[in-house]
């Protein structure tokens, strides 16, 4: 069945994502301080050619141009983040100043192309002086960073209407301090399980400094990563049950402290060890919060299967690749059907808030050969994602926006400049920016050309 921009309501929200570090570039410009992820990209062989972000897509000198982009496509959202250390190059106290003017100005040249911007607080990129005091692994983070986010949303909170707390906790979290393929590049169990207890508990005082300084409307959420989770022979016992522990780990650990429920610890006994020596009286009650949204961000499924000896206390993810199962450039089953479950199982919490898809996406290989980019892969996977969106709505969930993962290609991480998730293609060697076909179809569905289903 086609469907069209206007199934999704009037007030849908129709974004696009990215995030400081990826595509700001200017790492040393206008008194930034360092983060963690100029610090790792440094070390040799954690990123893949040992390639950076120290220039990435010039975001932060070329931003009036890709708003103006975005503004073309027809998004009437923009989400984006603060980087820290841009504003606190010290991660706490003395105020850079050009920094937060920087934000200030990216804010009004959203407001002034009627793109709302969501702004996320903490996209990865650490202070590095704050590192150097134990970073996540140091319960005083929770403090350092509420001061940090109150700092923000006083000087943009009169414009900014959507704010974003955390980007996906479990991903910095584990892939920063237990499998040390991320900033910091740690892989110790104990920074692990401090780190987790203290992401949990900033995400809700830095939801309470936000609500202390924001005004009445804005919508205070934060973001978490999931995947469906299906076991790789269904039925077996071992499998299903490593399945639900995965689940508890991937899908369920950010998310239940924020509703009363706790870690889920009867899945993952070892989680006994966080609580024995990280959480403290009265901690369950700081990590409740009652957002306005979630976003839910959300690329592939994972199939499980029982290990013996793996580290998600026994259940390992089998690759795609093994299954024999069609895979993007990062390596991910292409699976638009997980958006909708995941959109079902987090609508399914009692008092859940409404969700927000704040980020999904694809990976392929682009070439841009005369100024176009044919990208049917990335394209087919946006119309089916989106497909995905408005079945569960059509089910009774309250998801209110959708933002592709990303405006332009960026840095990914470990993988560096090589998985490409555009929608508009960026050349690093000229920064010439090019719509990709997907942008192109992006743009007319917001116009109102349905979509084949
Ligand atoms: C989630 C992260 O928030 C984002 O930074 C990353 O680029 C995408 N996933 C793709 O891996």
């Amino acid at each position: 069945m086609p469907f069209s921009r206007a199934d999704f309501g009037a007030d849908f929200y129709w974004g696009a994502a990215a995030a400081a570090y990826q595509t700001e570039g200017a790492w040393q410009q206008q008194g930034k301080g360092p983060s963690i992820w100029d610090d790792f990209t440094r070390r040799k062989g954690a990123i893949r050619r040992n390639e950076h972000a120290r220039v990435a897509a010039d975001f932060y000198n070329r931003y009036e141009e890709d708003l103006d982009l975005a503004q073309g496509l027809g998004l009437t959202d923009f989400r984006c983040s603060v980087a820290w250390p841009r504003v606190l190059p010290e991660g706490t106290g003395a105020v850079n100043r050009r920094g937060l003017d920087f934000y200030d100005r990216l804010v009004d040249a959203c407001l002034e192309r009627d793109l709302r911007p969501m702004l996320t607080l903490y996209h990865w990129d650490l202070p590095s002086a704050l590192q150097a005091r134990g970073g996540w692994a140091n319960r005083s983070i929770v403090g350092w960073f509420s001061d940090y986010v109150q700092l923000v949303a006083r000087r943009l909170g009169d414009r900014v209407p959507h704010w974003a707390v955390l980007n996906e906790p479990m991903v910095f979290v584990g892939a920063g301090h237990l499998l040390g393929v991320h900033a910091p590049g740690r892989r110790h169990l104990g920074a692990f399980l401090a780190a987790a207890h203290h992401a949990t508990l900033a995400q809700a005082e830095g939801a309470r400094a936000l609500r202390a300084g924001l005004p009445e409307p804005a919508q205070i959420g934060t973001t978490f990563s999931c995947s469906y989770l299906t076991p790789y022979r269904p039925g077996h016992a071992s499998d299903e049950a490593a399945t639900r522990r995965a689940d508890a780990l991937l899908n369920r650990f950010f998310v239940e402290p924020t509703l009363g429920l706790g870690y889920p610890v009867a899945e993952l006994p070892a989680l006994r060890w966080l609580l024995d020596r990280y959480q403290k009286p009265g901690d369950e009650q700081r990590m409740k919060f009652d957002f306005d949204f979630w976003g839910v961000q959300n690329y592939t499924r994972e199939v499980v299967r029982f290990s013996p000896w793996l580290p998600l206390q026994w259940a390992t993810l089998v690759p795609a690749k093994l299954r024999k199962v069609p895979y993007t450039d990062m390596g991910w089953e292409v699976y638009p059907e997980s958006l909708y479950h995941m959109l079902k199982q987090f609508a399914a919490y009692p008092n859940a808030p409404r969700l927000i898809v704040t980020e999904s996406g694809s990976a392929f290989p682009d070439q841009c050969q005369g100024r176009r980019v044919a990208d049917p892969a990335r394209r087919a996977f946006l119309q089916a994602a989106l497909g995905q969106v408005l079945r569960a709505r059509r089910a009774g969930v309250d998801v209110a926006g959708y933002f592709p993962w990303s405006l332009t290609d960026n840095f990914e991480w470990a993988e560096g400049y090589g998985p490409r998730f555009g929608l508009i293609h960026i050349d690093y060697e000229t920064q010439q920016r090019t719509v990709k076909d997907s942008g192109r179809w992006y743009q007319a569905f917001l116009n109102g050309t349905p979509a084949e289903a």
